[in-house]
């Protein structure tokens, strides 16, 4: 990076290429990764907080927390570029020595009340202030670190970190179109009823402040961003899962902590080693031997003011996950969690794979795969909270010296799975063996796999694994093109998650056969290993508080919620008819085994095409509820309580689980907080999705619609699942690619919600939700719009993607996976989204 003199010139410079490379940057990247030096891992970050605003922040921990730079005037010369970008205005952007940046990612709009979104302060200004009951939904977010080099010359990781991150930013923007606010807002529709969906923008105020051309902007670019991603082996499962990690995670990457180091391709910051600074299990009176490296305080400073729950620390010389215990304390004993720690490390394993001339990592303790070390982040990062007698209080002389206060921990800043990754043997890969773009989110062992394309997906599953979620994917085969939509937050306000959450019109009865009443629901669960039990909760949205989330710690559902759900609602299972017998749970897609249930192949769901998750089925009965119902539909699942089992010969004995990520699954009256951040355990063990709305209308209301050519007399199919027999058999009210609202109108929906506040304990069942409006004409309407929508199920040719009879595990090693998934995704180029504009 040459040196210019003045910011502002660098500045202008900086934006405008940005602005032109916006769109081009990324397609055109060179296929093969490339190992970034510090200078162009800066160029890269400025990127992504530029373009991704809504999604990312770039700080430095200098400006953040008011630490020194390593290094001398001279060192990173390149950091200017960034202080140009601060215009000059911050003082703290600048000086010798090395910024330590840090890029946090996160959903910023759906919670602008963040301290870490409040730190960039042209979105803290621009976001309106939330609500009383909106603000605290961030407590619950749980957040992940990631650290890409604590030592300076070992250096698959801050690519392998920014890489992820571009990938991840891509997609949550992309998902996050179209935006609901620019929907052109019919508020008088024929049942008086706004229909908002945006979860925001309330007011009266910004009725209509859109026009139908920007609408028509958000469609196309939700469009071609959506190709743009498919085609580079991202098709919509996949892009929705980043976007889900994105909007329901708080990321912290620090890509390189030790800055100077990695400037400098340097093990050390200047002579001392970060990963030996960390105040657990030192010498003896060896106080003013840690905390000495800017590394090791950034690190440091991050984690205090945080609550994280899993982290990942890349290094490299060798190839393993190593886990605790890595102090010489422990050695030769089991970490508690040991089992915890040993199922994610073996999903981290099979889900990063090998390619040839290297295998799949090995993975175990840290003592055993590699050695122990005095002073190492990792087991700091595990046990600095419950193993006081292992923590000193550092007294560095460096820099100026360090608040002893500083290295005082309270009960739960440190209680992380915070796994060593030896990512390479060679500190420094052949870029040949660094893997390339080319379906990144697939595990393979083929050519395509390497050094950084592997690391991007194990980062990724960390971010997965950091908190189980369930998720509602369909009802009656009709798929939800939404999984969650980044920058809506049902939380925010009491009606939303009625307002805005999926609406989906069924018939009461199939208009023929009055007596089919049961209407199928799938659901799946994520972000865990062992699905113990799940199940589907329906009851009446009347009997359901508002909100449903704890005011004070955004805790979803509220115990209130809870209780009226476990003494008002029904519940369903799989049933036992279903593949092999049913079950009430299952596996994840990253168990050892592979996902179950799975879906039988032939299928045509997300699930049978890309064998990922599995696919929980069941029916809710709808006899004699009348139409003009709300129902009020939830799946929830209970998972890897296995984890709770101690290990052989664990050290310190008898403590039982210590971790954050264990506990939250396993100790019901778990409890645990730092700087505003709260951890729950699970009250009644279970893990809850949104809920969506299942509306009850009449058959009659789509007698009408022509199934058979439905573009002839223009109907089409969006958002809509109809039987055999042609009969409507379920309509997503309220999907966002359904151009405006004239479906909607033509069915029957809830009218906008305005619960009777609920009074604790069994009762009668309040009068279901009713709604006088008529049906009316389906035709005319959709004749009048002018933008047609479709989404369409996949429809895919029926390829074999995978050897008949070869089992998932399977599927996932092979070569031969990858060539012809490919082809399945290349014959549709957009995926399961369709677009055609009239
Ligand atoms: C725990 O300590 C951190 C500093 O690490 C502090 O920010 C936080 O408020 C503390 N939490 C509690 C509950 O005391
Ligand atoms: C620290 O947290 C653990 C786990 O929640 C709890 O069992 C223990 O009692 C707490 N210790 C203190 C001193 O609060
Ligand atoms: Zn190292």
């Amino acid at each position: 990076m040459p040196m210019m003199s003045s910011p502002l010139l660098l500045k202008s410079l900086f934006l405008l290429t940005a602005a032109v490379s916006t769109s081009a940057d990324v397609t055109q990247r060179e296929d093969q990764y490339e190992i970034l030096p510090s200078p162009d891992l800066l160029n890269r970050l400025l990127y992504l907080s530029t373009t991704y605003p809504n999604f990312c922040t770039l700080t430095t921990t200098q400006e953040w927390f008011g630490l020194p730079r390593a290094g001398e005037e001279g060192d990173c010369p390149f950091d200017e570029v960034y202080a140009a970008t601060k215009g000059g205005s911050t003082a703290d952007a600048i000086g010798k020595g090395c910024n330590n940046y840090v890029l946090i990612i996160q959903d910023k709009e759906a919670y602008p009340n963040d301290p870490d979104v409040q730190l960039d302060n042209n979105f803290a200004s621009s976001s309106q202030q939330p609500q009383e009951n909106e603000s605290n939904g961030w407590k619950s977010v749980p957040d992940v670190f990631l650290s890409g080099s604590v030592h300076g010359n070992e250096r698959v990781g801050p690519t392998s970190l920014v890489e992820m991150s571009e990938l991840l930013l891509e997609s949550a923007a992309c998902e996050s179109l179209p935006r609901m606010n620019f929907r052109p807002i019919d508020y008088n529709t024929s049942n008086g009823t706004k229909n908002d969906l945006s979860g925001q923008d309330d007011t009266p105020n910004n009725e209509n402040k859109f026009t139908p051309e920007q609408w028509e902007q958000e469609l196309s670019n939700a469009q071609s961003c959506r190709q743009s991603l498919a085609e580079r082996g991202i098709p919509s499962p996949l892009r929705q899962w980043l976007a889900r990690l994105v909007t329901t995670r708080r990321t912290i990457i620090i890509p390189t902590a030790n800055a100077l180091g990695y400037s400098q391709n340097k093990r050390e910051e200047g002579s001392i080693d970060p990963n030996r600074d960390f105040p657990f299990d030192i010498q003896q009176h060896h106080e003013s031997e840690c905390m000495q490296t800017i590394a090791g305080r950034s690190i440091n400073e991050l984690w205090r003011s945080h609550l994280f729950q899993i982290g990942l620390t890349f290094h490299g010389g060798m190839e393993v996950i190593g886990y605790e215990w890595g102090a010489p304390t422990y050695l030769n004993l089991d970490a508690p969690d040991a089992l915890a720690q040993n199922e994610i490390a073996s999903a981290y394993s099979r889900y990063s794979n090998g390619f040839p001339g290297h295998s799949a990592y090995e993975f175990g303790t840290m003592n055993d795969m590699v050695y122990y070390v005095r002073g190492g982040m990792e087991d700091w990062a595990f046990a600095g909270s419950w193993d006081p007698e292992r923590v000193v209080q550092c007294a560095p002389t460096t820099y100026g010296g360090y608040p002893a206060e500083k290295t005082v921990y309270n009960n739960s800043t440190l209680r992380a799975f915070n796994m060593l990754i030896e990512t390479s043997d060679r500190k420094e890969p052949l870029r040949k063996d660094l893997g390339s773009r080319h379906d990144p989110l697939i595990s393979s062992n083929g050519k395509q796999n390497g050094h950084v394309a592997r690391n991007i997906r194990l980062a990724l599953l960390a971010m997965d694994v950091v908190e189980p979620y369930v998720s509602i994917r369909g009802v009656e085969g009709l798929l939800f093109e939404d999984d969650v939509v980044p920058t809506v937050n049902l939380k925010r306000s009491s009606t939303s998650f009625f307002d805005d959450a999926k609406l989906v019109w069924v018939p009461s009865g199939d208009g023929e056969e009055t007596s089919v009443t049961e209407r199928e629901i799938t659901w799946t669960v994520g972000g865990s290993m062992t699905i113990d039990h799940t199940e589907i909760v329906y009851g009446l949205w009347d009997d359901l508080p508002a909100p449903l989330a704890e005011s004070g710690t955004g805790l979803y559902p509220s115990m209130e919620t809870r209780n009226a759900i476990d003494t008002k609602f029904q519940f369903m299972y799989s049933p036992n008819d279903w593949r092999n017998g049913g079950t009430f749970g299952g596996r994840s897609r990253w168990h050892a085994d592979g996902a179950y249930p799975a879906e039988p192949e032939g299928g045509d769901t997300y699930e049978q095409i890309y064998n990922y998750d599995p696919v929980f089925k069941t029916s809710i009965d709808i006899t004699n509820v009348p139409p003009g119902t709300a129902i009020a539909v939830f799946a929830r699942a209970k998972v890897d309580k296995n984890w709770a089992t101690a290990a052989a010969n664990v050290g310190p004995a008898d403590l039982g689980p210590a971790s954050h990520i264990v506990n939250a699954r396993t100790n019901p009256s778990y409890f645990a907080s730092n700087a505003g951040k709260v951890i729950h355990g699970r009250e009644y063990g279970w893990w809850y999705s949104d809920p969506i709305t299942v509306f009850v209308g009449d058959p009659k209301e789509t007698e009408d619609w022509d199934l058979n050519d439905p573009t002839a007399s223009g109907l089409t199919h969006f958002s809509l699942s109809s039987n055999a027999r042609g009969i409507v058999t379920a309509v997503h009210l309220n999907a966002r690619f359904s151009g405006k609202t004239e479906l909607s109108d033509t069915l029957s929906r809830p009218a906008p919600w305005s619960p009777t506040p609920w009074s604790g304990g069994a009762g009668e069942t309040t009068p279901s939700r009713s709604n006088s409006v008529s049906a009316t004409l389906v035709v005319m309407l959709l004749i009048a719009i002018g933008i047609f929508i479709r989404l369409v199920r996949p429809r895919r040719r029926r390829r074999s993607y995978r050897q008949p009879g070869a089992a998932p595990a399977d599927v996932e090693e092979g070569d031969d996976f990858d060539a012809s998934y490919r082809d399945d995704v290349g014959n549709e180029g957009l995926g399961d989204l369709e677009l055609r504009i009239n």
